[in-house]
């Protein structure tokens, strides 16, 4: 039994200290939500009550080994009864896979990532896998010069489907697709992430054509399409609106596209069933969806694992330790008890930003085999954590958009698979992908967990809930 379990009352002017067994705990819960929600807030005097009333009975044939008890105890009661009424502005919260940023500049929301001593973002790292990802498109443009200028008119082109032009995530990849293929140009000391609209004749300003020497002969390569796939409530990364746009697209101009690039395999994959696998044209994704992932074999160009494996353990990790109150990096950089240990190959912590950022690999025909199934977790972070040392706690945790494909096919069949590993009652909330306030709606009391995992639907928005966690 933990420690938090103890717990001291006065009763007949004598402390006594009693063990609450769980189920007296529920039970006090309990009664106390059928008296009183607002009186739940401050939980401490409402379970006093309850223990009180058992107490009475365990006083009657042991108050003397009650106080003797008590005293040896009474420190650890006072710690008990402080960890019971922790006030939810400093429970630990954990914002993942949308960082806390100014979604016009990218600057990262210092007062976010710092909300309270256990604040961390768990998500990727996005330059990296953004170099991998234009990297692999060049590498299979390369490796297949031959055939991949459909009409033969000398100039490779592709389309980009942008997935949320304020999502540092999204304007990252954008990025590494027009720096590996030469058609970035720079706005304000960095490559320009902004949309083009249509670019068939070369002539847009926010991106250049590009050229690649392959065996002596100069080629080149063009953005002739880009776009942001948000739908007219206002979803971003819209499988559906990206399906559209390859319609249109091939509509006017099919003969001339080569390549197809998205900044998700949500997209990637609409694209691909609507137009360009019949079409033979090899279309890149991210994520490693498991369905983009077995559509490789089927003429998928590729994809980039962002380790969601290893990003939903850190997610409820941080939350674990920190509930645990033992060392932040405990089964992360350093062994837990049964095992739990990632290696530097697969995450970087970046302590200024408070940012855990999971490692990308290329999946590409070459290694697809190994990814087939993107909800299979992380073999090395797959060992239980003991019950007894690690008692249940309360997480809420939302998903911004409960249609979102990864976060809804990958992302979460993690989490559920962790949380039982990690001993985490973890309530999960599905939002609309449009209104914070559908969220925050659900986050009525959060007196009731005893931590917080949150994605927002814009990264501006962390003070909607952090608003709500220090009322
Ligand atoms: C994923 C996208 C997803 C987005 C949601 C990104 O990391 O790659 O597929 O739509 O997160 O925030
Ligand atoms: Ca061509």
């Amino acid at each position: 039994m933990s420690k938090t379990d103890k717990i001291s009352i006065k009763w007949k002017g004598r402390k006594i200290i009693m063990r609450l067994i769980k189920k007296v705990t529920a039970v006090s819960m309990a009664s106390c939500m059928a008296l009183s929600l607002a009186a739940c807030g401050s939980s401490t005097s409402e379970t006093t009550t309850a223990a009180a009333a058992e107490a009475t009975e365990a006083a009657g044939d042991s108050s003397e080994a009650a106080d003797a008890e008590s005293t040896e105890a009474a420190a650890e009661s006072t710690e008990a009864a402080a960890s019971g009424e922790v006030a939810n502005k400093d429970k630990p919260l954990v914002w993942f896979n949308r960082q806390p940023s100014n979604s016009s500049t990218g600057e990262l929301d210092m007062t976010a990532l710092n909300f309270n001593a256990n604040t961390y973002y768990v998500g990727f790292d996005a330059n990296q896998g953004a170099e991998l990802q234009g990297t692999m498109v060049k590498d299979y443009i390369e490796a297949n010069i031959d055939t991949i200028d459909r009409n033969g008119d000398g100039i490779i082109g592709y389309v980009l489907a942008i997935g949320d032009i304020g999502h540092n995530d999204s304007i990252a990849r954008t990025r590494g697709v027009r720096n590996a293929l030469g058609t970035a140009v720079e706005a304000n000391g960095e490559t320009d992430s902004t949309p083009v609209g249509t670019n068939t004749d070369g002539t847009s300003t926010i991106v250049k054509d590009g050229s690649l020497e392959v065996n002596g002969t100069t080629y080149t390569v063009r953005e002739l399409a880009s776009q942001e796939m948000k739908n007219s409530a206002g979803a971003t990364w819209d499988a559906a609106t990206a399906g559209n746009a390859i319609n249109t697209w091939s509509a006017s101009f099919g003969d001339s596209i080569d390549v197809v690039v998205s900044n998700n395999d949500g997209m990637g994959m609409s694209m691909f069933n609507a137009w360009s696998k019949d079409q033979g044209v090899p279309t890149f994704g991210y994520d490693a969806n498991s369905d983009a992932v077995a559509a490789i074999a089927e003429g998928y160009g590729g994809t980039i694992s962002q380790h969601a494996d290893v990003q939903a353990y850190l997610t409820l990790r941080v939350l674990r330790n920190a509930l645990d109150g033992v060392d932040i990096n405990t089964g992360i950089s350093v062994a837990d008890e049964a095992g739990n240990v990632l290696s530097e190959n697969e995450y970087v912590y970046n302590e200024e930003e408070r940012s855990y950022y999971a490692l990308n690999v290329a999946v590409t025909a070459e290694n697809y085999q190994d990814y087939l199934d993107s909800t299979v977790t992380f073999a090395p972070v797959s060992n239980q954590l003991d019950a007894a040392e690690h008692p249940t706690k309360k997480v809420w945790l939302n998903i911004y958009n409960a249609a979102d494909n990864f976060l809804s096919a990958t992302y979460q069949p993690l989490l559920q698979k962790y949380d039982d590993l990690l001993n985490l009652e973890v309530e999960y909330i599905g939002g609309d992908g449009q209104t914070e306030s559908n969220i925050t709606n659900r986050l009525g009391n959060p007196s009731q967990y005893d931590a917080f995992a949150i994605n927002m639907v814009k990264t501006d928005n962390a003070a909607s809930y952090t608003g709500l966690l220090s009322q």
